[in-house]
């Protein structure tokens, strides 16, 4: 979910909805707005998407000056009206909005309810409007319901009984306040605000910030103000956060990836000496890490699973990666000598965070690679490697994915140069097919129109299936995941090696193998499963890095990469695997930034 403040001298609702707008993709299925209209609470609420809830709000002509506003990705009960947020206390005189899960719920709903209280959602959200009144300031009451809840909570609290004020609380998910002249802003993220400001001020676990339009201030729950906390200047630019003459976010993103990764390299790697340089590490020393563990959830795991590959074989450490999800509940074995990698786009993921924090509390030495400054990732981390993505709003991952595994590579190869485990040569061997890439890139993303012929041709099947060994197995499920998220057809990644003990028996004419050939072996070796299912009649979409050329047997499609390096191959064969599922999505018409059941930042377990 996300969640909007908005505190200051122009009119509310507007700013509500433009916020909103760029907080959706945290989830969509329902939104609705709080103002405080000459002292009455006055609320707006929708299912579906901000656009809906813009135009119930448009006949309203009421000034208002301050609200709170929240686009909703539901948990506990269905997306509906009532359902949608803010909630309101009996009274309404407090308007509350949230992004979290509230785990012990029931049990105080139930009490409140014995109390009298009368609640109108099936939400765990609206204890917190009703826990919240009663006797005490604003602050007195934000305090002793803190006390009461169990679970996470970003929450924006609008008490009508004091002017001018709104107060932000924070416990596990995000909240940041954006501060401006004469205004001042809370929100989930920061493309909520960048159009009127770019200094922040990101709240800790445990905090609760009080804005007015000319004021701020933050106290931990016990009542202490925290004096420490410092405004970020973002140096993003909100023009990143616009289409820019594209169809979809998703488009504009893939299309972007070359100078993503560009930015991402810059300044961290010597073309001519190979020297990677990573000036973020200061302190860091392989010496005593005997493992590493990478975890993360989603794409940013495939990108981990595929950064295995490289920093074994070029930096000789042992390598595990795990779902975040299932690391967090598993107990690890850690300790000091283990590193764990944490990696995420949005550095808010809650099964991430929650990993991290496990690998903390173990005495673990935790890096994160994330893409998004200031995030809560980055600061339970020891060390953070930014990707330089920029921000990303489709919600099926593509830039980020490619920064992740740029910088996993460069990561490689400096623990590599750390440890003394490769030859020069070898480095400079890899760096200079690194440095080739964004032009590659840019060359691959022209057979962009022949992709799309390629998904007209294949939109009305309903079987996928996408192979691989080697690096390109993990590739395989990130081109899958990317097929299932915004087309909804049956997608499944498979290790080619794998497919003679089962999915072999999925193949029939109607199932489309997408096969990936990377570079070497493994590459050669796949070469066979392309026999095994044309022998059973399949039909085969090959990607393939130029060396297999000449071996190929005859398939449906051939799509051929530039010639790199085998760590390198997934930054490139994963183009078209992108193009082929936003074209596919777009033939079938679903709603491609913003696919059903999904959000991109998944704040809640
Ligand atoms: C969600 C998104 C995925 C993303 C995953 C991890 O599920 O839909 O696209 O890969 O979260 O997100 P993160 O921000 O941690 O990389």
């Amino acid at each position: 979910c996300g969640i909007i403040g908005y505190v200051g001298q122009r009119e509310v609702i507007s700013i509500l909805l433009n916020g909103l707008k760029h907080l959706e993709y945290r989830g969509y299925d329902s939104a609705g707005i709080a103002v405080d209209e000459d002292g009455t609470m006055k609320t707006f609420r929708k299912t579906g998407k901000i656009t809906g809830l813009d135009t119930l709000c448009k006949g309203h002509h009421g000034q208002s000056y301050r609200g709170i506003g929240h686009t909703r990705w539901a948990t506990h009960g269905a997306p509906s009206e009532t359902n949608a947020h803010p909630h309101l206390d009996c009274q309404r005189r407090i308007a509350v909005v949230h992004n979290g899960i509230i785990e012990n719920y029931r049990q105080l709903r139930k009490e409140l309810e014995e109390s009298g209280h009368v609640f109108l959602s099936e939400t765990d959200s609206e204890v917190i409007a009703h826990l919240l009144e009663g006797e005490g300031t604003p602050f007195e009451r934000i305090q002793k319901a803190v006390k009461r809840l169990q679970g996470s909570y970003a929450l924006c609290v609008l008490f009508l009984d004091e002017l001018n004020t709104l107060y932000g609380v924070r416990m596990f998910n995000p909240l940041i306040m954006g501060i401006s002249e004469g205004e001042c802003f809370l929100a989930s993220d920061l493309p909520a605000f960048l159009d009127t400001t770019r200094k922040a001020i990101y709240l800790e676990d445990g905090e609760v910030a009080r804005i007015t339009p000319t004021s701020w201030e933050v106290k931990d729950f016990s009542g202490k103000s925290k004096t420490s906390k410092t405004i970020t200047s973002i140096p993003w630019d909100p023009l990143t956060a616009e289409k820019g003459g594209y169809k979809h976010f998703m488009l504009k993103e893939i299309h972007e990836q070359p100078q993503a990764l560009e930015d991402t390299i810059l300044g961290r790697v010597d073309g001519i000496t190979g020297q990677v340089r990573f000036d973020e590490l200061e302190n860091f020393s392989l010496e005593t890490v005997e493992r590493v563990i990478i975890t993360a959830c989603g794409t940013a795991c495939h990108a981990g699973m595929i950064g295995k590959y490289s920093i074994e074989h070029l930096a000789k450490v042992p390598v595990e990666v795990e779902y975040a999800s299932e690391f967090r509940y598993r107990q690890p074995l850690l300790n000091e000598k283990t590193l764990v990698i944490c990696i995420s786009q949005s550095g808010e993921t809650a099964d991430t965070l929650a990993a991290a924090r496990l690998a903390k509390d173990s005495h673990a030495r935790v890096l994160s690679i994330c893409n998004s400054m200031g995030t809560s990732l980055t600061r339970i981390a020891d060390w953070t490697l930014y990707t330089r993505a920029g921000i990303e709003i489709g919600v099926a991952s593509t830039k980020a994915f490619t920064c992740q595994l740029a910088v996993l590579f460069l990561l490689a190869l400096y623990l590599a140069q750390q440890r003394k485990t490769i030859e020069n040569e070898c480095i400079l061997y890899q760096v200079q097919f690194l440095l080739t890439l964004p032009r590659q890139m840019n060359e691959l993303l022209k057979i962009s129109d022949h992709i799309h012929e390629l998904a007209r041709e294949y939109y009305l099947y309903h079987d996928f299936l996408y192979l691989g060994r080697g690096v390109c197995y993990p590739l395989a499920l990130e081109g899958a995941l990317k097929l299932k998220e915004i087309s909804y057809l049956h997608a499944e990644g498979l290790s080619a090696g794998e497919m003679k003990h089962g999915p072999i028996a999925l193949i029939e004419p109607d199932v489309i193998s997408v096969v990936l050939l990377g570079r070497g072996i493994t590459g050669v070796k796949t070469l066979a499963n392309i026999e095994e299912i044309k022998a059973r009649k399949g039909k085969v979409i090959v990607i393939s890095h130029p060396e297999h050329l000449e071996v190929i047997p005859p398939v449906e499609k051939l799509l051929v990469i530039p010639e790199t390096s085998e760590f390198l191959a997934p930054l490139l064969l994963i183009i078209p695997l992108q193009l082929f599922a936003y074209y596919v999505a777009l033939e079938k018409g679903s709603d491609i930034d913003q696919p059903r059941n999904l959000a991109k930042s998944v704040t809640v377990e």
